[in-house]
């Protein structure tokens, strides 16, 4: 398979495991489009340049990975690109519930739209972007949960007193 498909997320910040799952996705799909979401309801911990920039930086060795950011419906977005495939990860059953509604109303609301879901990386299946800034936040080493540019990133973002 060769096509073009769609990995959206927050991405705040990117993780090991979203790494772990852009080197895979963008080996079965091509160009693999990385879209970071721009008006999700949860507090931000950086800023949309931040997080595109960090994207660009870990994946630069991935070919055919492309970073690009949007607003408003994901579905929206996905016609515009031109894309049919949506690519989620999933971590653990706690994941199943959101993802599988997010899946079916996405299809319901652009029928020609597919999810496909690649499980996380056996060695990153417990890590969350929300887990990492509250370990940052509060001090605590993210060596290993997330690439080192992002880990500098979040030790300025929190710096220790
Ligand atoms: O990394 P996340 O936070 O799990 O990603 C969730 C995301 C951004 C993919 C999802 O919230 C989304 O698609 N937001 C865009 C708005 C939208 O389309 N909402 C309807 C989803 S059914």
């Amino acid at each position: 398979m060769n096509r073009l498909a769609v990995y959206p997320g927050s991405f705040d910040p990117v993780t090991n495991g979203h790494v772990n799952l852009i080197r895979r996705a963008a080996s079965i799909f091509n160009p693999l489009v990385v879209a970071v979401a721009t008006n999700v309801k949860k507090l931000d911990c950086f800023t949309r340049e931040d997080r595109i920039e960090m994207l660009r930086a870990v994946t630069a060795d991935i070919p055919g990975v492309r970073i690009d950011a949007f607003e408003g419906l994901l579905v929206d977005y996905v016609a515009r690109t031109g894309a049919r495939i949506v690519v989620r990860g999933l971590r653990a059953m706690s994941d199943f519930e959101f993802e599988f509604q997010m899946a079916h109303m996405n299809h319901k609301l652009a029928p020609g739209v597919e999810t496909v879901f690649l499980v996380t990386g056996a060695d990153e299946f417990f890590i969350s972007s929300s887990v990492v800034r509250e370990i940052a936040s509060m001090g605590g080493n993210v060596a290993g949960l997330v690439p080192d540019i992002v880990r500098e990133r979040l030790e300025a973002r929190f710096p220790k007193t």
